[in-house]
């Protein structure tokens, strides 16, 4: 991706949601575009309740997007001036606060996540049951946890069996192309994304 981009002159914003505190040969996920934006929202490892952040080195992107996030009001001490479009995307220091008391706990949060994640593992293993788990060269912040099971019809009576003893787990997200929003647009044959579609199960993972 960041070469195709490099050959095509397209700046890459990397949309790092779910990723906080996971590596690509030991460099940050949300590290690697123009920009990167985290999500806080309140099912991701660190909360401010609502919300994220941008991330970037480029100074100038920096301060555009704080403008543009601060309803573009020209700073002025008393006159309310705003020089184009902008949004009232701030967060409110109530929010702010969370996300800095709850960033500061990020690595312990992620240590538990990997404890769970190793717990899983060997508990899965021992019932032939495949857990996914992070790439070679990679760090996984195992936000989501899931399964593969074999096939669609196991991945439901997974699901069903799960639920109905009381352990919460769900199928990974419908495919976006599935959704009558996107139905008329262009794709290819999702071979992989469909066949992990049928077999991918989250399960608890929560950082506690
Ligand atoms: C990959 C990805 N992008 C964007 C979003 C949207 O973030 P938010 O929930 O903070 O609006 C999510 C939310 O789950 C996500 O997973």
């Amino acid at each position: 991706m960041i070469k195709v981009c490099k050959k095509w002159n397209i700046p890459l914003v990397e949309d790092a949601a779910e990723a906080i505190g996971s590596e690509y040969y030991s460099r940050p996920i949300g590290s690697f575009g123009k920009l990167g934006v985290f999500s806080f929202n309140g099912n991701k490892i660190v909360t401010s309740g609502g919300g994220g952040a941008i991330v970037t080195n480029d100074v100038e992107l920096g301060i555009k997007a704080k403008h543009l996030t601060t309803t573009a009001k020209v700073p002025h001490p008393y006159e309310y001036v705003h020089d184009e479009i902008g949004y009232n995307f701030r967060m409110p220091n109530l929010n702010a606060a969370l996300a800095c008391a709850q960033l500061e706990q990020l690595n312990s949060f992620i240590e538990n996540k990997r404890s769970l994640a190793q717990q899983y593992n060997s508990f899965f293993k021992s019932k032939g049951i495949c857990f996914r788990t992070e790439l070679p060269k990679t760090k996984a912040n195992y936000w989501l946890m899931c399964v593969e099971l074999e096939n669609k019809k196991e991945s439901e009576s997974f699901l069903k069996e799960t639920n109905e003893n009381g352990v919460m787990t769900r199928p990974i997200w419908q495919l976006i192309f599935k959704s009558s929003l996107y139905s008329g647009f262009q794709k290819d044959e999702q071979i992989n994304a469909l066949y992990l579609e049928d077999r991918i199960v989250n399960i608890p993972s929560s950082v506690r």
